[in-house]
Formats: structure tokens, C-alpha cells, sequence
């Protein structure tokens, strides 16, 4: 162990692969643990397209180094990307192009965070962000969900009891949230931005599944009504064009792209040019804008199947998330033993999901679970929530 540096020692097995092995271990499992995207959502033909075009026509271009940040060409497409969530006056000197949102939330904790400095985020949160910040050594200060209610007044409240001058940054994911599905009311959205700036707080906001919102009704980022530069926007193509490409990005001020720039230098030199190109193309082409409306029909019945189910199955105390967006519904189970345990018996049944505990920095959450609901058919949903249903009720105490 002693050949490993303080940050190397603190990095463990990741929870999120540890139990995606448990599971691919085993055959015929209807999983709801993993947050894969539905492979129909990608425009197969349409990328198939784009890449023998490109190939063709601009094969040294695709197939060279290109700059750390990413080419203006591509830039200028997550420019017109991003207006459609509500962010006007980007230049291309605001964005760093990553590879996926992954690679935008380590270099953005590695050039914030010190040990033990304290960071902002919800509880529960994404596990990789939790995963990225555990061995960087840093504290962490909750933003509660619960019963589907951000609790805005708790944060403001240990704001001020805290010594705040080692309260850094925030991570939050406002829209479609990882794991519970929600999105922040406009009110909490816009005490987030005051504290922010009353505390001298950056804010890294994560909006991974933004453009999967189930609502008519449209809900702009925290980066929209930021007026003072303190929202950092980390964007992902994973879940509006295709994962495997890994290309996300970062919107920020100059200052700040500067630093990605030299770290990500340091990391990967740049995001492959292809995949770039694809991407910038996919906006060009209007394949992702046409191709949105397919993709939240799809996961907004996927949704419905399975809150369906639930409310069928599962003991009537259960309490869980309604998603206004993305992949995920979480569940609050009252008065029942710890969810790592239930995991094992359902194992047993063939049904998989992610014990909630993981997502909360603290792992206070033992009697949660996460549900994806984005990769199985509806069948499978049905089938799949049916025997967890049995087994909650048989545990009910
Ligand atoms: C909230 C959140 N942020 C970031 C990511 C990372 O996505 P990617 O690196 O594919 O852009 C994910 C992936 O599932 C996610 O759920």
C-alpha cells in the first residue's frame, strides 16, 4: 500500500461496478440497476452516415490531433445545442469539449477542491460524482430530498450555522436528477443562485439528462438565470445521441476554461476528433433535435409502465419519485430492512436494482432504491417490479 500516493490510497472499487459485476454474473437477470441508455434512442443509420461521409471527404481532419478544448466547428454546435435550453451569449472561448460529462466533473472537482474543503450536493446524488470527490479527501454538506421535496431551507439554515469559508463549490443536478428523476421548482432554483452568491459559492451544474424532460411545460437550467458567472454547465451527448461516443462538455467563463484546458491537456490531450465531429454533425443535421421528441416518448412510458407497477406491487407506505425526466425512480421503503439485503433475496428472483444507500455521500439512505427503468421492455418491467413487489411485501414488517 505504501507505494501508493494519499489520493492513489483513497481510491477504492467503484460501488456502481462492484454490484454491476454481482449482476452480469448472472443470466436472465431483469435489471433495473443500470442507467443504460435504450440502444433504440440512436440514430444507428444516421451516425452510420455521418461517419462514411466524414471519412470520406475529410479523412485527415477526422483522423488527426486536434486542440485540447475541441475544434470552433464543433464548438459552434454545442452553441446552437445549448440555446435550446435557454443559454444565450456563449462564445466559443466558454466551452471545453470532454470526453462524456465524466471527464468535465473530475478535472472541475480536481481544480476546485482541496482536502477537506466542503462541497455542496444533493442527498442523494449521482454515485460517480460521489465516487470522483471521496478520494480527493473533501466534506460535504447535504441538500436533502425528501418525500419529493428539495429542502432549500435546511440547506440555507447550516449555511449559516456553518463556518462557510470552506464551502467551495455545489455539485447539483436540477433537471431529471439522478438518482430520483426530479427537477428543482423555479423558487429553489433561484435561492441555490442567491446563496451562491451570497457565499461566494461556484455551483457545477449537472445537466446530463436536461433534454429529457417529460414536461410540456419547458425548464430552463440553473445556468440560465445565473447573471454573475457562478454556474459552472457540464452538457453530455450519452443521452440525446449515443454514450459510447463519450462526448460532453463544460460551459464556463474564459477564466475557467483556461484551467480545463491545462488539465485536460494533461489527461487525454483531447476528446477523439471523430466522435467530435459526429456529434457537431448530429446537431447540423437536425438528427438529434428531430430525434428528441422519439427519445422522451420512449422513457416517459418506460416511466409510466413502471410507476404503474409499482403502485400495484409495491406495500402501500412505499414512498417514490414521479420522474419529470430521464431514466430513473426512486424509492423511500418505510419500516423495512436494509435494501443491500433485499438485493441479495432478489438476486435470488432474477430482478436487479441499485441499493440507494450509495447515493448518499454519508450512505445514510439504507432503505432506498434506485430503479432504472431505460433498458428493459415494458414486459420486463412489469414482470420484473411484480416480484420485487412480493418480496418488499413479504419483508414488510
Ligand atoms: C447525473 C450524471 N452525470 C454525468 C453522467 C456521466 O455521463 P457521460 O460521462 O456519459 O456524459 C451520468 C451518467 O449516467 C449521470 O447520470
Amino acid at each position: 500500500m505504501g507505494k501508493f500516493s494519499e489520493y492513489g490510497k483513497r481510491i477504492t472499487e467503484s460501488k456502481l461496478t462492484f454490484f454491476l459485476n454481482i449482476i452480469s454474473k448472472k443470466e436472465n437477470v431483469i435489471s433495473f440497476a443500470n442507467g443504460l441508455p435504450d440502444p433504440s434512442t440512436f440514430p444507428h443509420k444516421e451516425i452510420n452516415e455521418i461517419i462514411s461521409e466524414i471519412l470520406t471527404k475529410n479523412p485527415n481532419l477526422a483522423l488527426q490531433y486536434t486542440v485540447t478544448c475541441g475544434p470552433n466547428y464543433v464548438k459552434d454546435a454545442i452553441i446552437k445545442l445549448v440555446k435550446e435550453r435557454g443559454l444565450d451569449n456563449i462564445t466559443e472561448e466558454n466551452i471545453c469539449i470532454t470526453s462524456g460529462s465524466q471527464e468535465a466533473l473530475f478535472v472541475l472537482f480536481h481544480l476546485f477542491l482541496n482536502p477537506n474543503d466542503t462541497i455542496i450536493v444533493e442527498k442523494p446524488t449521482y454515485i460517480a460524482a460521489l465516487e470522483t470527490l471521496n478520494p480527493i479527501g473533501v466534506k460535504y454538506l447535504g441538500l436533502d430530498i425528501k418525500n419529493n421535496e428539495y429542502e432549500i431551507d435546511k440547506l440555507e439554515e447550516e449555511l449559516r450555522k456553518e463556518k462557510v469559508n470552506n464551502v467551495k463549490l455545489m455539485y447539483l443536478i436540477p433537471s431529471a436528477q439522478n438518482p430520483t428523476g426530479l427537477t428543482m421548482g423555479l423558487n429553489t432554483k433561484k435561492k441555490i443562485i442567491e446563496l451562491a452568491n451570497e457565499y461566494d459559492i461556484y455551483i457545477i451544474e449537472d445537466d446530463a439528462y436536461g433534454f429529457l424532460s417529460f414536461n410540456d411545460e419547458y425548464n430552463f437550467p440553473l445556468k440560465h438565470y445565473d447573471d454573475t458567472d457562478k454556474v459552472i454547465y457540464v452538457g453530455s451527448f450519452s443521452k440525446i445521441l449515443s454514450s459510447g461516443l463519450r462526448v460532453g462538455f463544460v460551459i464556463a467563463s474564459e477564466e475557467i476554461i483556461r484551467k480545463v484546458e491545462g488539465l485536460k491537456q494533461n489527461i487525454n490531450a483531447h476528446t477523439p476528433t471523430l466522435n467530435q465531429l459526429v456529434a457537431a454533425e448530429a446537431i447540423y443535421r437536425n438528427i438529434i433535435f428531430k430525434n428528441l421528441p422519439k427519445i422522451r416518448q420512449i422513457y416517459k412510458t418506460k416511466r409510466d409502465v413502471m410507476l404503474k407497477a409499482i403502485e400495484n406491487n409495491f406495500p402501500e407506505n412505499t414512498i417514490c419519485s414521479k420522474p419529470t425526466g430521464g431514466m430513473f425512480i426512486f424509492c423511500w421503503l418505510e419500516n423495512l430492512v436494509d435494501t443491500g439485503e433485499i438485493l441479495m433475496k432478489s438476486l435470488e428472483e432474477n430482478v436487479a436494482f441499485m441499493p440507494g444507500k450509495y447515493f448518499y455521500f454519508d450512505e445514510s439512505g439504507f432503505n432506498t432504491m434506485r430503479l432504472s427503468y431505460s433498458l428493459p421492455t415494458y414486459e420486463k418491467i412489469f414482470e420484473g417490479i411484480e416480484k420485487l413487489g412480493k418480496i418488499l411485501s413479504s419483508l414488510e414488517r
